[in-house]
């Protein structure tokens, strides 16, 4: 091994939906400690998700000490760590009171879909078909906007400090690199364009808040007397601060992505035309389209991919609710298995889908759809139905969710995909992914090393310190091995498969009474 002082790492924060995670990372890419910790999934009632602010802060420090103690006992010192990245789960909303630098309420959660009946409001109002123009986004349950208005119209305590002129907004990034900072004491409060592209509140061509966007949303509060993060470049040695406390004290932040242009970046998607699909606890495309956003016909949501240099690059994303979150309901809600591999397994264990389709609609049912009282349902169950195929048909509806994606993809940038490259948990069942190919055609290309988000965490961090000075320094990054997953399905047989997943989707609809 190298000595010591030759040594240089980057650790990265990737705060998802379902864990958090520290990882610490080579300048080849490997991930050379980590840790990772789960944290409470509050649903108090029916659509209803949330998270605890605080104890996401708490998980982050405890992944942190974790894998620093790992990396410590190999052998490395941790003055080697050169930055530190952060990436977590979009749109997630967090408010705070700037007096005491603590959270109000618990976190809404992006697949949360308490907010249905405002987004239908919203959509209502004059105007509301232009926002899509400046913010990239459809009117829907998901983006942060619904989240803080149904905060502000519910909680009182919320609508105190708001009146008070003390009520601080912000994405889990913001929160966290406010919370790392030392709260109020600090007062650090950012957030990266990929972050707040999400909250419908940011202008696309600006990278600025939009006046028209805060104004139509202010009819009922006024949304310029909230404490908003100031919004930074994803790369930057000054902007994000350092870390105030514990093993790290005064390690400095310098990279912030939201997990799915992390992603996107971990798998180097710095060429327009390039695309990644992440399945997570949701499951992400991003197709990166260049500098210009493109503002999409066909239901995606255009969005920031990444801004290292004041040159902003954008993509075009389909997104998808349910994915990871699919196999742990089957697991914990139906009690099917135990582990999530399993799952698979049982999959595996029927031939096909035995004529099953499941719209796993459980936040509504996101791109290309945009149905927000969608449900989750079921459709062909028969005597002959068994738990595998409800199995599969948990895996396929993903691919199929995937496969109407691409073809929108393909209408609005009137191009093809070569291939898609894919990360996140799902993929690494076999099964999935082949289905994947088979429905969309195209091979579905997987990397060995698939902790791409966190990666391109640490990338935008490393940028920033000159741990890679450009793009083509990373061609040598995460490159060890691949799998390769050809379609082998007849297309006039996917096409059929395909048919029936439409029909579902069709008959999913009208649950908000
Ligand atoms: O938009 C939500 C997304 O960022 C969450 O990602 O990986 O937690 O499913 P993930």
């Amino acid at each position: 091994r190298m000595n010591s002082e030759d040594e240089v790492f980057v650790g990265s924060i990737d705060q998802g939906t379902t864990s958090t995670r520290f990882l610490i990372f080579d300048k080849s890419g490997e991930p050379v400690a980590i840790h990772q910790e789960e944290f409470s999934q509050i649903y108090p009632r029916p659509g209803w998700h949330e998270h605890d602010p605080e104890e996401i802060v708490k998980s982050v420090e405890t992944c942190i000490e974790g894998a620093l103690k790992t990396f410590i006992q190999d052998g490395h010192s941790k003055e080697s760590i050169k930055a530190i990245g952060i990436t977590d789960q979009r749109e997630t909303t967090v408010v705070w009171d700037t007096t005491t630098g603590e959270s109000l309420y618990n976190a809404i959660v992006w697949t949360d879909t308490r907010t249905a009946a405002l987004a239908r409001e919203l959509k209502a109002r004059p105007g509301s078909d232009k926002l899509q123009d400046i913010s990239g986004l459809p009117i829907s349950t998901y983006p942060s906007v619904t989240k803080l208005l149904w905060l502000l119209r519910n909680v009182d305590q919320v609508r105190k400090v708001y009146e008070a002129g003390n009520l601080a907004f912000g994405t889990v990034d913001a929160w966290l690199i406010y919370k790392l900072n030392g709260g109020k004491s600090k007062n650090v409060f950012v957030s990266d364009p990929s972050n707040a592209s999400r909250t419908m509140f940011m202008d696309l061509h600006t990278l600025e808040y939009s006046d028209h966007l805060l104004d139509f949303f202010s009819y009922e509060f006024n949304l310029r007397k909230i404490h908003m993060p100031r919004i930074v470049r994803s790369s930057d040695t000054k902007a994000f601060g350092s870390i105030a406390s514990g093993s790290l004290q005064n390690f400095p932040i310098t990279g912030c992505l939201g997990d799915q242009a992390a992603a996107l970046v971990g798998q180097k998607g710095f060429e327009p035309g390039s695309a990644k699909n992440t399945y997570g606890t949701g499951c992400f495309l991003l197709y990166n389209v260049g500098d210009k956003p493109v503002i999409s016909k066909h239901g995606l949501m255009a969005t920031v991919a990444y801004d290292f240099d004041g040159k902003p690059v954008y993509a075009l994303e389909g997104s998808i609710a349910v994915a990871g979150s699919g196999v742990k309901f089957l697991m914990h809600n139906m009690g099917f298995e135990s582990a999530s591999h399993k799952i698979t397994e049982l999959a595996e264990s029927v031939p096909d889908n035995g004529g099953l389709v499941f719209v796993t609609a459980f936040s509504g049912l996101f791109a290309p759809y945009w149905i927000d009282d969608a449900h989750g349902t079921m459709f062909g169950i028969t005597q002959h139905t068994e738990r595998g195929h409800i199995a599969r048909a948990t895996l396929e509806a993903v691919c199929f969710q995937t496969k109407a994606i691409l073809a929108a993809m393909e209408k609005d940038s009137g191009r093809k995909l070569a291939d898609l490259k894919v990360d996140g948990g799902m993929s690494n069942s076999a099964l999935c992914m082949q289905t994947q190919a088979d429905l969309v055609g195209i091979p579905i290309v997987r990397p060995q090393m698939r902790e791409t988000t966190a990666l391109g965490a640490a990338i935008a961090a490393g940028f920033a310190v000159g741990v890679w000075k450009d793009f083509g320094e990373l061609k040598e990054v995460n490159t060890k091995g691949q799998t390769t997953f050809e379609p082998r399905m007849e297309p006039a047989v996917s096409a059929k498969m395909f048919l029936r997943w439409e029909r579902a989707v069709g008959m999913c609809k009208g649950w908000l009474a």
